[in-house]
């Protein structure tokens, strides 16, 4: 029996591409690729490990994802964010491969009173962003069979994200000053992974027709917003038992009482009515989403225990 179509997972060590490689159990014969086989900065070794795996379809899980790093090592976050896709790409189109590729929100400025929709102008406030943008503008010129979805404020019950650090800093400390003037759409990798794998396979099997109707940019984020102050309150008041019953006040503050290297944009909201008319998909809203997650958490980490 064939194995399947053969499936690339690039960053396979981050907090989606873990995910993503249980959500895409099954739908082919898997092959992983984390820092210690590619460095993405290496963009020949990129370009010949995709020649000698041949895969059908790539998942790209990997970016330069510190933000506010990137403000200081803009080279390292040029290189993996968007010359390292432009090389996927280039293989994905050599190969007839899809290429499913995640950027960011952090490639708006954040100025719009409204949510996002793909056809508005992106204006990077950070290196991130901007290195982003570049990485999916090198995507979209080479064309092919292409999905780059944009998400925001990605967690997960794995990996370095917000909810984390809120439960680690909940069980330190009394009181907790957090930005209350910059509202998202926390979403989780769950979340992401399941929608792939549902577009995915919608791709592969012709359910959406040829590439020319469905490669392109889609939004892909949980729905609802927040800000980064009401979605700790919101951890907090689930997550009583993996606090060791403690419970933290949170103050919020604003954007200019917490200076950081980069700049993040104040909404950076995004409208996913494209990703809904075109796939039939709409990821769970965010509270739901964290729901599962601390759920998840509380059932599988001994750590957590109450
Ligand atoms: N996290 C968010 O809030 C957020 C928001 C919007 C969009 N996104 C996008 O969503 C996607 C997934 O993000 P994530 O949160 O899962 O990121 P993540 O947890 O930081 O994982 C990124 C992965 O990329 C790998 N990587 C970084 N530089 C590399 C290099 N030079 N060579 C090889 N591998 C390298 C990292 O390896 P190491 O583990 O060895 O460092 C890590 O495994 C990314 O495209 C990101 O831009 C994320």
């Amino acid at each position: 029996m064939s194995p399947g179509p053969g499936v690339l997972i690039l960053g396979s060590a981050g907090q989606l591409g873990r995910q993503l490689q249980l959500s895409f159990s099954g739908a082919g014969e898997i092959l992983t690729c984390g820092r210690d086989s590619v460095d993405l900065a290496d963009h020949e070794q990129v370009r010949r490990f995709v020649r000698n795996t041949a895969p059908d379809i790539i998942l790209n899980a990997a970016a330069y994802t510190a933000v506010d790093r990137a403000e200081s090592e803009p080279i390292l976050a040029m290189a993996v964010n968007a010359r390292a896709p432009e090389v996927l790409a280039e293989e994905a189109m050599r190969l007839g491969a899809l290429l499913v590729h995640y950027s960011t929100d952090y490639v708006f400025d954040g100025s719009k009173a409204g949510a996002w929709e793909e056809t508005d102008t992106p204006n990077p406030l950070s290196v991130y962003g901007a290195s982003k943008l570049v990485g999916e503008k090198a995507i979209t010129r080479i064309g092919g069979r292409v999905l780059i979805f944009r998400t925001s404020w990605v967690f997960g019950a794995q990996g370095n994200n917000f909810l984390h650090t809120m439960l680690r800093l909940g069980r330190e400390r009394d009181r907790l000053n957090i930005v209350d003037d910059q509202i998202g759409a926390p979403t989780t990798t769950l979340e992401l992974a399941h929608a792939t794998r549902s577009i995915v396979d919608g791709v592969m099997d012709g359910r959406f027709g040829n590439a020319e109707r469905w490669s392109g940019i889609y939004h892909m984020t949980c729905g609802g917003s927040v800000s980064w102050c009401g979605f700790a309150e919101a951890i907090f008041a689930r997550a009583q038992s993996l606090l060791h019953g403690r419970s933290p006040v949170v103050n919020p503050i604003g954007t200019s009482e917490y200076p950081t290297p980069a700049k993040r944009p104040r909404n950076s909201v995004l409208s996913n009515a494209k990703l809904r008319d075109c796939f039939g998909i709409q990821l769970s809203r965010w509270e739901s989403a964290l729901d599962a997650v601390i759920d998840q958490l509380k059932t599988e980490d001994p750590n957590f225990s109450k």
